[in-house]
């Protein structure tokens, strides 16, 4: 038998340590580790020899990419002799944030557009005890005012303005690479405030400079038609799309991106709310994948740029938050569930057969 690798199923900051910046405390929920599934129907679907994988962030403690990030985040604020976190969100930053500061034992401020956040969200930030205010304003009004209270020094602030986020979240890349045994050609993700993006390719760029990979992707990234920022080129001021995780006007790390997008020689793109709900729906029935709509622009993008991919390429989706969290986006098209008499005959009746 091989022997066990302690450093797995037990966080990003054991498994990758040496390049990740210094943590004395570990506050940690086991994040990372995430599958990276190979999807034999989305490679059918993009067909010319390319291979699909879906590296499923989902499955992370609460639910999606953030904890990897903030597990660096947290700790280090702790490191640091810090007392309390706050975040501006659009529902899983806050989700992550308020999990990991239950764990570390100190209190969790969230600021959130009012009315804006998936239910499954925010009943995670309130089950684990984080101070909610909501304000009548987008997630960039949001940030704004966090940005100025975290100047106060009494808050360590988690959003992925703080470089701790993205270290931990680039470790999503070296999973990645490790798994594969090389990068992929092409890695496609949702991009909203574009940490992740970001995070991404620096973990792309690190493991290339330390040879663990002979080649990096190019970085393609997805934006909501209603809130493409980095796709116009410009601020929108009123961000609208049914993605509500990524419903965002002027992204903190847009600079970055940016350079990520240039450097990788990706693109970034921009896909329908009817293309999200229709890839959501389609990652469901189809690889028993559960995503929250922001999740599903990356295979919404897929499927609207397949044509574009050289043959014989490999590509990696990230999908970045559990469908659970946005029941309401599913919610709908249940309509009404009319009962039956509890007999065998009757059930076989509705069964239709
Ligand atoms: N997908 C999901 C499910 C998200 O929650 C987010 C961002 C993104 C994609 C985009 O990632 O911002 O790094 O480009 N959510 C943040 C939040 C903004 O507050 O939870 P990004």
């Amino acid at each position: 038998m091989k022997a066990a690798n302690m450093n797995q199923g037990r966080g990003v900051i054991e498994r990758f340590r040496e390049f990740l910046p210094a943590c004395k405390t570990v506050v940690s929920l086991g994040e990372g580790n995430t599958p990276l599934l190979f999807s034999p129907k989305l490679s059918e679907r993009v067909g010319r020899g390319c291979e699909v994988f879906i590296k499923n962030e989902g499955v992370n403690p609460t639910g999606s990419f953030k904890d990897r990030g903030m597990t660096v985040a947290v700790s280090r604020a702790i490191d640091r002799g810090g007392r309390a976190l706050i975040c501006a969100s659009t529902g899983n930053t806050s989700a992550s944030a308020a999990a990991y500061a239950a764990r570390a034992g100190i209190p969790c401020a969230v600021i959130l557009p009012a009315g804006k956040i998936a239910t499954g969200k925010l009943i995670q930030a309130f089950a684990h005890g984080a101070k909610i205010v909501e304000i009548d304003g987008n997630f960039d009004d949001a940030l704004r005012i966090v940005r100025e209270l975290g100047d106060e020094k009494e808050f360590a602030i988690v959003n992925s303005i703080n470089p701790d986020r993205i270290a931990g979240q680039k470790t999503a890349a070296f999973e990645i690479i490790v798994e594969l045994a090389e990068a992929p050609d092409f890695h496609l993700l949702p991009v909203g405030n574009a940490g992740n993006i970001t995070a991404y390719w620096a973990g792309y760029r690190e493991f290339h400079a330390k040879g663990k990979s002979k080649k990096r992707p190019a970085m393609i990234g997805f934006q909501a038609s209603g809130a493409a920022p980095i796709f116009h080129n410009r601020v929108i001021e009123k961000p609208e799309t049914i993605a509500s995780a990524i419903r965002i006007g002027n992204p903190a790390s847009w600079k970055q991106a940016r350079a990520a997008l240039d450097e990788s020689k990706g693109a970034i793109h921009t896909v329908t709310d009817e293309e999200i709900l229709s890839a959501q729906r389609w990652l469901a029935s189809n690889e028993g994948i559960l995503v929250e709509p922001a999740s599903a622009a990356s295979i919404a993008g897929l499927f609207k740029r397949a044509e574009k991919i050289p043959n014989g390429s490999r590509i990696v989706c990230t999908v970045t938050g559990h469908g659970l969290k946005d029941p309401d986006s599913i919610q709908r098209r249940i309509g009404k569930l009319e009962s039956v008499p509890a007999k065998i005959d009757n059930v076989r009746r509705a069964l239709g057969f």
